[in-house]
């Protein structure tokens, strides 16, 4: 039965890469699936030990889930953290794992930099617990933005490398699912979990720079746009995004090789629910001083109700930790039934 799972860091402020290339898929994916969202604590401590303000900063995730449409009671959202199967699951997984994989993570050699060995230990391994979020649950898709495809890539190899190393005792335990991995059909307690990228903007990208994905990292806050930003200060942002000279053209084909014209092209799509062909075919020949005020009334209008529904649910934290906490339980109840089967396919006593 298909089970959707996803992870969104409580690091710095949610911009509009992570709305479009996550939490808007969240918010449509549960009309038709069962899900599981998760604020993945854990996680954000692997490149920055001491948070100002980590509860904040958690519940402000979860405000933005709800916020945006989720629905925490049909659905699961909690906070990693409450959940040990995460830890667990993730040490049986570095054990799985080869370091080779680990070193060859893009997003480890980024955030690494050039003193890579005095990165946290945690950084290194932070697909392998990645790889256990989502397997803790046996999710079969996981909604992401593009920069995350290769952790999910590895999420595969690690529960193919489990299912081969432990075959005979997952038949033997008989907790075993048929599954195919290519052409061979073999048993295997860990699904083969499907990344979930496609879209208008799988990859949104820096408002100042189109070769640069948008980040909270991004010194310049002109970069992005923050969920909390108020209708002003989207305006200028898109007003100052940088474009060329050339109105939109008639053809995707004719926009290639300009990376910030189509990088608000799939923004407007993406915040329209079209698709980037039919938002074209309406705006070609069009300059982008027709366009960007058109963007921005867009932006507004998904963005204003969001951003003060968040603001109204940060009023009261209690309300919100009730909810995490409702979700941790219920989290856990299949955290642990997953747990009870690794433990005997392992050989723990
Ligand atoms: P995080 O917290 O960096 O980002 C949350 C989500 O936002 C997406 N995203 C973007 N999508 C499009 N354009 C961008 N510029 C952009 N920037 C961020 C990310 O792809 C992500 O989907 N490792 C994950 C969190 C995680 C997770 C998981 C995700 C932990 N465990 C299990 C899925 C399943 C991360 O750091 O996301």
């Amino acid at each position: 039965k298909p089970l959707v799972f996803s992870g969104v860091q409580p690091t710095g402020n949610l911009h509009l890469g992570n709305y479009l290339g996550a939490i808007r898929k969240f918010v449509a994916l549960q009309e038709q699936h069962d899900c599981i969202f998760c604020v993945v604590d854990m996680h954000s401590i692997t490149a920055q030990l001491v948070h100002d303000d980590l509860k904040t900063q958690t519940r402000s995730i979860a405000a933005a889930f709800i916020a945006s449409g989720i629905d925490p009671i049909k659905h699961i959202v909690f906070n990693q953290s409450a959940v040990s199967g995460h830890a667990e699951l993730a040490w049986i997984f570095n054990c799985v794992a080869r370091i080779g994989w680990m070193n060859r993570m893009t997003q480890f050699k980024d955030k690494a930099g050039k003193d890579r060995e005095n990165a946290s230990l945690g950084l290194l391994a932070y697909p392998s617990l990645m790889a256990a979020d989502i397997l803790l649950y046996r999710a079969t898709h996981v909604p992401v933005g593009d920069d995350q495809k290769q952790h999910l890539e590895l999420t595969r190899d690690i529960a193919q490398k489990f299912n081969i190393d432990f075959s005979d005792r997952i038949r033997d335990a008989g907790v075993g699912v048929d599954m195919m991995v290519g052409e061979e059909k073999v048993s295997g307690f860990f699904p083969m979990t499907e990344p979930l990228i496609e879209g208008p903007a799988p990859r949104v990208m820096s408002l100042r720079d189109g070769s640069k994905k948008m980040s909270k990292s991004d010194p310049s806050d002109l970069s992005r746009i923050n969920l909390d930003d108020d209708a002003d200060t989207i305006a200028k942002k898109i007003r100052k995004a940088k474009t060329d000279p050339a109105p939109l053209p008639e053809t995707l084909e004719e926009l290639e090789g300009r990376p910030e014209a189509q990088n608000l092209l799939g923004i407007y799509a993406a915040l329209s629910d079209r698709t980037r062909k039919d938002v074209l075919e309406e705006y070609a020949g069009q300059q982008f001083s027709v366009f960007k005020p058109a963007l921005v009334e867009l932006a507004v209008n998904v963005l204003a109700p969001i951003t003060g529904e968040m603001k109204r649910l940060m009023d009261d934290p209690a309300h919100i930790e009730g909810i995490l906490k409702d979700g941790s339980a219920r989290a856990n109840v299949i955290a642990h039934k997953t747990m009870k089967d690794v433990r005997e396919i392992i050989g723990f006593v």
